[in-house]
């Protein structure tokens, strides 16, 4: 079976995790990724987070699947040309080096132009043109400064940032989705271009219903949010909203049945308001149906913690997987806060190849997200990560011409 992207070859200069997220995709879509790496250093998270001595980290294995690795040290003349050629060969490059880095390696936008027209250069940075455009940023600085760690937590806690790798990961599937364009445009034009992908920007992206609110306060107090309910008064910037639900049905998250002892005893409880009255008569409350203060939406809303209190002594009888039980045939939107352990345990994941169990020569087997977009065509079957220099021979021959005079010079040279 043909994929969509398996004309395509990427010259994979990411590391960590943004660059490297968007590049698994790309090999995942059917593209050849080859991964370049500093000869004997590699991308630094191959040694990161040790946790089998000696072997690549989770870290780089569960970012890198289907790619190839070629080792290059692209500071040398001999590792220059070798560069060159594989800009010439190459579709995309895509690199998310600190600012300034490629130029200073000598391949700066104009001179890869010059090299190859329709070449798709593809970057992420921290942030875009202006004033911090030469800060180098991880993840959680991102997420500070791309809107949302103001915005998560508690109102009265400090500003929290998510465990989902919004300002990485986020950033790494828009320039996925950039390059998928760029690639749509050069079939008609001939022409490459640049894509960039800041991580601000894309974590702002995210936080889009967060900008909606902080317009919303000019008219008036956010009413869905729990403050308003608690007549704490709104201030000049969307405030934290907890575990509120961000759209105009309001949930909380509630206790379950053994909280006390399990962390992760908990649902998500969304008072949908189509099925209100369904939502009365599971928690024993018929006479809300019809009451003034309960009956509409807008009635329910500065009476949110009265309600919520009520549905959590209901939900705190049942487990987490009842309340799911009993909810989903009334069409009660509810979901269980599932551990990493429940995730990687679940046979549906496991079936559809979300989770995946994958061998590794160094480490042995271990668990993997598969890719979490299915196309009907483009099975993708996730093969583990390349070793440090594994494809070198590989790529430097069948994908660059070499012969293997040249690639043992080379390696005497010290560039591969
Ligand atoms: N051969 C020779 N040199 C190489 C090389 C290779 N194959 N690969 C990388 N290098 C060099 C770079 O050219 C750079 O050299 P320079 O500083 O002399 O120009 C050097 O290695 C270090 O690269 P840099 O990107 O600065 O790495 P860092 O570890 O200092 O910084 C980040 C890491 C992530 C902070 C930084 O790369 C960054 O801000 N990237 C953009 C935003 C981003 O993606 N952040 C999230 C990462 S998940």
């Amino acid at each position: 079976m043909s994929k969509a992207l398996d004309h395509i070859k990427i010259l994979d200069f990411t590391h960590v995790q943004s660059g490297p997220t968007c590049t698994q995709l790309l090999a995942w879509m059917g593209a050849d990724v080859i991964k370049v790496e500093r000869p004997g250093v590699g991308d630094a998270t191959r040694k990161q987070l040790v946790d089998v001595e000696g072997a690549d980290s989770l870290y780089f294995t569960m970012l890198n699947h289907n790619k190839r690795s070629l080792t290059l040290n692209s500071k040398t003349p001999e590792g220059k040309e070798v560069l060159e050629r594989l800009v010439k060969t190459c579709d995309v490059l895509v690199e998310n080096f600190a600012p300034g880095a490629l130029d200073r390696m000598g391949f700066s936008w104009e001179r890869i132009q010059e090299l190859n027209p329709g070449m798709i250069m593809a970057s992420v940075k921290g942030f875009g043109p202006g004033p911090y455009e030469d800060c180098k940023v991880y993840e959680n600085v991102a997420q500070c400064a791309g809107g949302s760690a103001s915005t998560t937590g508690f109102r009265d806690g400090l500003p929290l940032v998510t465990g989902a790798q919004i300002g990485d990961s986020g950033t790494g599937l828009h320039l996925a989705f950039g390059i998928c364009a760029a690639l749509i445009h050069r079939e008609k034009t001939g022409r490459g271009q640049r894509v960039l992908a800041p991580m601000q920007d894309g974590v702002l992206n995210l936080c889009r219903v967060k900008l909606r609110d902080q317009q919303r306060l000019k008219a008036g107090p956010l009413k869905e949010y729990s403050q308003h309910g608690e007549g704490v008064p709104f201030g000049e910037a969307t405030p934290r909203a907890g575990n509120d639900s961000g759209g105009g049905q309001p949930g909380r998250i509630l206790k379950c049945k053994g909280w006390e002892t399990d962390p992760d005893a908990y649902t998500y409880f969304i008072t949908q308001a189509a099925v209100w009255q369904k939502i009365c008569d599971v928690i024993g409350k018929p006479d809300w149906k019809e009451h003034p203060d309960y009956a509409t939406p807008p009635a329910r809303l500065p009476h949110l913690n009265e309600i919520f209190g009520a549905i959590e002594e209901w939900t705190m009888t049942q487990t987490k997987y009842e309340v799911m039980e009993i909810c989903n045939p009334l069409d009660i939107p509810v979901g269980p806060i599932l551990s990493m352990k429940e995730l990687a345990e679940e046979p549906s994941l496991r079936a559809t190849g979300t989770i995946v169990e994958v061998d590794h020569p160094e480490r042995g087997p271990y668990l993997s997200v598969g890719c979490p977009v299915k196309l009907s065509d483009n099975e993708v079957v996730v093969e583990r990560s390349p070793l440090l220099g594994e494809h070198s021979e590989e790529i430097l021959g069948e994908v660059l011409g070499y012969s293997a005079e040249e690639i043992a010079s080379l390696r005497e040279s010290g560039a591969v």
